[in-house]
């Protein structure tokens, strides 16, 4: 963290969340909490909260949670420094320069230098683009069928030949050789000093704020690599960026159409699909589907229709549902990619493709049907099953059913013969078809897998000890924050208990010390709004929190028995083993 723990406090206690909130979200209030859409993901109906209590927000629907500065550096985009610098001004807080630190200030002096280098860099690479000197490259983005206001709109340019014209013109602005290699748009070595881009069309890549994070750099034909790329940087980081979304985020389209290319998503914006965006060329990972899930719930994979981008879609639709997306998927016959494809037949035919893009579900079969030669009996027979065992990852049997009508639709299976098959196939890999998942488990039931035991009673006892300070009280002698043994929950109680003992908890200030880890982050904020039961009687209160305290020591004492030094410590434990068996906390 760059700024003093005190100077972050006093921002935040001169911050009401509500204020801040509400000027993106229209709030309303419900009880002791606002509500609102949640501006994260695409809902109808409110299920962002912010609570003026606990200063933080949290959305029920797709989990995002957090305080003020977050709230910012989510929505804005924003790094910490920024956000806190935001709400400092708000609040007429002054932020002291020297008591940064020398290092943080540098590293956001450098963060700050590095944006406005390859903003240079662009403008550079745009202008030789329009001048005698970039001819060529101007000659082949017109061959590839680009208008002057697309090339404007994607800042295309064109790096020369000259090999070093770049570098020297950085230099003349006044950057150093250090700050300049970080870029990644130069090389310096002992042999001389180049630009890493030379004779080559250039697609700067922005982040959704519009600003220049890296490059992308063709060759005019057939060389190699046909596409260079900024090495990954300070700023530029492939899994998190989506090449378009910049202009995308602003769609009015319910849905986004993922590529794979730099062309394809510019073609796709030119013939008024504004809403394409790529991941080009890496792999598409759940960093992007949840950066994804905060514009819309809904994805067509417009992929190459080669092996290779068949392949990429059926990575994409398991991560993409993952983050609660759902994918459909273009067929893109007779032409490789969006480009060729709205080159070809226009833009017309390429909304029709869009309109009758393929469920994943079904797409997924189709591919698993060309594995297999149906004039053959027993391959039949395989595909049958395959189906079928694909047909039971669907744990909700209405769900289920409507697939199992769909694929013995498409693939003329009798309905009520395929529904026996799913159901025998189920109850020999086990019922519900959860156990027939070859798969390894998604990461949200891995997740789930972790909470049972011990990780869920510290959680609970945590969420019990913030809602309801008055039980500190109850558990005196009995629990510490050692006994939460679960590393983030053991932080949260050092903090919790801490506070508690200050006398108040301060769950925004707390948050803040995860903000590096988004994980942590998540499983924090969630902490602070998790939700007690509230209709239980006194006596039900009491047997809860007692089983949770008894759970939370029982695996404290047992872990430490593992880990006893000697016979005396040992039988320390024991005794307190025992003890606890005759623990009962009464609570009204
Ligand atoms: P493709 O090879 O499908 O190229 O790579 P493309 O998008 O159709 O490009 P054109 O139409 O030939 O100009 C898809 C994406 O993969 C990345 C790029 O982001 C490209 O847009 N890629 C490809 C590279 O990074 N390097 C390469 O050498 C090739
Ligand atoms: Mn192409």
């Amino acid at each position: 963290m760059f700024y003093p723990e005190e100077i972050v406090e006093e921002v935040r206690t001169k911050t009401d969340i509500v204020d801040i909130v509400s000027g993106y979200v229209k709030l309303q209030k419900k009880g002791s909490s606002y509500f609102g859409l949640c501006p994260f993901h695409n809902e109808k109906s409110p299920s962002f909260s912010v609570s003026p209590g606990k200063q933080m927000y949290y959305c029920f629907g797709c989990g995002a949670g957090g305080n003020a500065i977050t709230f910012l550096m989510e929505y804005e985009n924003y790094t910490f420094p920024e956000a806190l610098k935001v709400l400092a001004d708000k609040a007429g807080v002054e932020l002291p320069k020297e008591e940064v630190s020398k290092e943080a200030r540098a590293q956001a002096d450098l963060r700050a230098s590095l944006l406005e280098i390859n903003k240079l860099a662009a403008n550079y690479f745009y202008y030789q683009l329009k001048h005698p000197q970039g001819r060529q490259g101007y000659q082949y983005l017109q061959n590839r069928k680009l208008s002057d206001d697309t090339i404007r709109r994607f800042g295309l340019g064109f790096a020369n030949k000259t090999g070093d014209d770049l570098y020297r013109y950085l230099r003349e602005k006044g950057y150093k050789d250090g700050i300049l290699k970080e870029t990644g748009l130069v090389t310096i070595e002992e042999r001389g000093t180049h630009d890493k881009f030379w004779n080559r069309v250039m697609f700067p890549i922005m982040d959704v704020n519009n600003r220049v994070i890296g490059f992308g750099g063709r060759v005019m034909g057939d060389g190699t690599p046909k596409y260079l790329n900024s090495p990954e940087t300070r700023l530029f980081d492939k899994s998190r960026n989506l090449y378009g979304l910049n202009y995308a985020k602003s769609t009015r389209e319910k849905h986004m159409l993922v590529c794979e290319g730099y062309m394809d998503v510019i073609a796709m914006h030119q013939a008024g699909f504004t809403n394409a965006v790529a991941s080009l060329g890496t792999a598409f990972t759940l960093q992007h589907a949840s950066l994804l899930k905060r514009y819309t719930d809904q994805v067509i994979l417009t992929y190459d229709s080669d092996k290779a981008g068949v392949k990429a879609a059926l990575r994409a639709i398991p991560i993409l549902k993952e983050a609660g997306v759902s994918a459909r998927v273009l067929n893109m016959q007779p032409y490789k990619d969006p480009d060729e494809f709205i080159k070809n037949l226009g833009a017309e035919a390429f909304r029709q493709r869009i309109e009758n893009a393929r469920n994943s579900f079904l797409f997924e079969i189709d591919v698993l049907k060309q594995d297999f030669d149906l004039q053959d009996p027993e391959q039949k027979t395989q595909f049958y099953n395959g189906a079928a065992r694909k047909l039971l990852e669907f744990t909700e049997a209405l769900e289920r059913d409507n697939y199992i009508q769909a694929v013995s639709r498409e693939y003329f299976i009798n309905y009520e013969d395929l529904k026996r098959l799913v159901n025998s196939l189920g109850s020999r890999l086990g019922t519900g078809g959860q156990a027939a998942r070859q798969q390894t488990p998604s990461y949200r039931d891995r997740k789930k897998e972790k909470e049972d035991g011990p990780r869920k009673s510290q959680r609970l006892l945590l969420t019990w000890l913030i809602e309801e300070p008055g039980l500190f009280d109850k558990i005196e002698g009995i629990i510490t924050p050692d006994d939460f043994k679960e590393e983030l929950y053991h932080q949260v109680a050092v903090m919790v208990f801490e506070g508690h003992a200050k006398g108040q908890v301060n769950p925004a200030g707390i948050l803040n010390h995860f903000i590096n880890d988004e994980e942590q982050y998540k499983t924090v904020a969630s902490l602070f709004h998790a939700r007690l039961k509230e209709s239980l009687t006194n006596e039900e209160r009491s047997k809860a929190f007692s089983e949770t305290v008894y759970k939370v020591k029982k695996n404290s004492l047992d872990e430490a028995s593992r880990a006893a030094a000697d016979i005396g410590q040992l039988q320390e434990i024991i005794k307190a083993q025992s003890a606890l068996k005759s623990l009962h906390i009464s609570i009204d």
